[in-house]
């Protein structure tokens, strides 16, 4: 694992985002797998910059984003589809028919999900995954249980995440309680895996997932630390609260 504790989240976005461009440069048709939140917004915005100022071309990038509020449709300004939009595609020169995220919208959902993970499989697989984590570790929404599913699937959100997450909308009543999102075992199957972290309200979890060498799909970033190509950037506040760095 390679560990990037940076200066402050400005600070963060830039190395993600460079990490990001040296990987596109390398390999135009690049497969990635694409996060929400708050915290990639930096990223997104300095690969933005790329593009319009350093000619950072898109236009053979293919992407997969992990997961969707599930009811919700992608012209909801709520939905990860919107969000996508707003703050990535419509600002580069990705081919929209190259850009995959779940449908909230899906009836059949085990044969959608099914057919999500194939699309990802015959894109030769994910490169290089993006991920934020949960105040719970949950990656993606892969909440924190005694079992985690492997593919794509739909699943219930936790107290923690709608709480956490009602600060995108009006009221927690409003935060859907069910996502589609990508497995475990989804996203362990990328090449190589990227995940941020900023602020103080992220140094408990990274404190739990750094200082204590255990893995628990109780924890389910723990889980990370299974892979063999994982990279971890954070700002100091969020790294504010590990031992032996
Ligand atoms: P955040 O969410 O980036 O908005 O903190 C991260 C997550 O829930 O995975």
């Amino acid at each position: 694992m390679q560990l990037f504790i940076e200066k402050d989240y400005s600070a963060m976005s830039k190395k993600a985002a460079q990490i990001f461009a040296d990987e596109i440069r390398q390999k135009p048709n690049l497969v990635l797998g694409l996060a929400t939140g708050g915290t990639p917004v930096g990223t997104y915005q300095e690969l933005i910059r790329k593009h319009n100022e350093e000619s950072l071309d898109f236009s053979k990038v293919v992407t997969f984003n992990l997961d969707e509020y599930y009811g919700l449709t992608p012209d909801n300004s709520q939905s990860y589809n919107y969000y996508m939009f707003e703050n990535l595609f419509n600002h580069v020169n990705i081919q929209k028919e190259n850009a995959h995220m779940p449908d909230g919208r899906a009836s059949d959902i085990k044969t959608y999900c099914k057919k999500y993970d194939n699309q990802i499989e015959k894109s030769g697989g994910i490169d290089l995954q993006l991920l934020g984590i949960g105040v719970n570790g949950h990656i993606g929404f892969n909440e924190p249980a005694e079992e985690l599913v492997v593919g794509t699937h739909i699943t219930d959100l936790t107290q923690d995440t709608i709480k956490a997450n009602s600060r995108f909308f009006d009221s927690a009543d409003q935060v859907p309680t069910k996502a589609i999102t990508m497995g475990i075992g989804s996203i362990m199957k990328a090449k190589k895996i990227m995940l941020l972290a900023s602020g103080k309200g992220k140094a408990e979890i990274m404190a739990k997932l750094l200082n204590n060498n255990l893995v628990t799909t109780k924890t389910p970033a723990s889980l990370l630390m299974l892979h063999q190509n994982v990279m971890i950037i954070m700002d100091e506040e969020a790294a504010s609260k590990l031992k032996n760095l």
